[in-house]
């Protein structure tokens, strides 16, 4: 049995430079990745008015050990809990608490496992009961600059690309991107080499390889971009109390383009928004 002590003794660093993975690697990921993503599946069932966000992490937590996996979250640089929920207006790193959810909430839903040294790292929106139509489109927004980026991954295309992917979709919805916050390199570290801007210029940033994984995980605001972090070091809020939304997923440069790990087996990379299928 893996301890979490085994995992924390990882002896990569985060060097600086971009890590290539190999396709032993790329396996490693694709089960991290699926099993985070059928946690995140099995969480749309659960979410409804009055779950406190507790019980998510108390769900997340036996998910992860009853699968041979462990929450990377879980004292990683003194959070204490295996999942992040930000509600409405929390932009990210929302702590589980006794709190109940309320309809018309939303809430983000972040989790990272940890399969065999590697890292599967994907969030996703989920409405509490019937959501505001703004919410919704929202939601549609994120997840829809989200897919924009992802188009964008191939070898010889530049980080920036993705940036202004997501800022020029999101801006011209009359949203704005924030900044304080980015994706970054992942696999068998959590945060790694290289920071992936959510905003930024084409053809700008560190040239995309085949071997490089990293995550894309727009947070996008419906007022200002500007975030603060509360008294309790993590809980990041929109300064204007704005609705924020975000989704995550994990994805590999692969020869010809991207692999997305953490795809739902079950289609539910968006519970409960209806995407125009314009774009999916
Ligand atoms: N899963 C988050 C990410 O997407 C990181 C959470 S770190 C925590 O990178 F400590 F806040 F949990
Ligand atoms: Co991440
Ligand atoms: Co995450």
């Amino acid at each position: 049995m893996i301890t979490y002590l085994d995992a924390e003794a990882n002896p990569q660093r985060n060097t600086g430079s971009i890590r290539l993975y190999d396709e032993a690697a790329f396996e490693g990921m694709r089960r991290a990745c699926q099993l985070t993503a059928r946690c995140l599946d099995a969480l749309a069932d659960i979410v409804r008015p009055g779950l406190p966000t507790q019980a998510i992490d108390d769900f997340v937590f036996r998910f992860a050990l009853d699968n041979g996996a462990l929450p990377a979250t879980l004292n990683y640089r003194g959070y204490m809990k295996s999942v992040c929920t930000s509600i409405n207006h929390v932009v990210c790193h929302g702590i589980p608490n006794e709190k109940p959810l309320k309809e018309g909430d939303v809430v983000n839903i972040d989790v990272t496992l940890i399969v065999d040294g590697y890292y599967g790292d994907s969030s996703r929106m989920y409405p509490v009961g019937r959501i505001k139509r703004a919410a919704e489109r929202l939601c549609e927004i994120t997840y829809r600059s989200l897919q924009l980026a992802i188009e964008e991954v191939r070898p010889g295309a530049h980080l920036g690309d993705i940036g202004a992917a997501i800022q020029d979709y999101a801006e011209g919805e009359r949203c704005s991107v924030v900044r304080d916050f980015c994706g970054h390199g992942v696999g068998r570290l959590f945060h790694d080499a290289p920071n992936v801007l959510h905003y930024g210029r084409r053809g700008e940033g560190a040239e995309l390889r085949p071997g490089m994984i990293f995550t894309i995980e727009p947070m996008i605001n419906l007022g200002r971009p500007h975030v603060k972090v509360l008294s309790d070091g993590w809980t990041a809020v929109t300064r204007d109390r704005s609705l924020t939304a975000q989704y995550e997923h994990t994805v590999g440069v692969t020869q010809t383009g991207c692999e997305v790990f953490t795809y739902s087996p079950a289609g539910l990379d968006t519970p409960g928004i209806a995407l125009d299928p314009v774009n999916v």
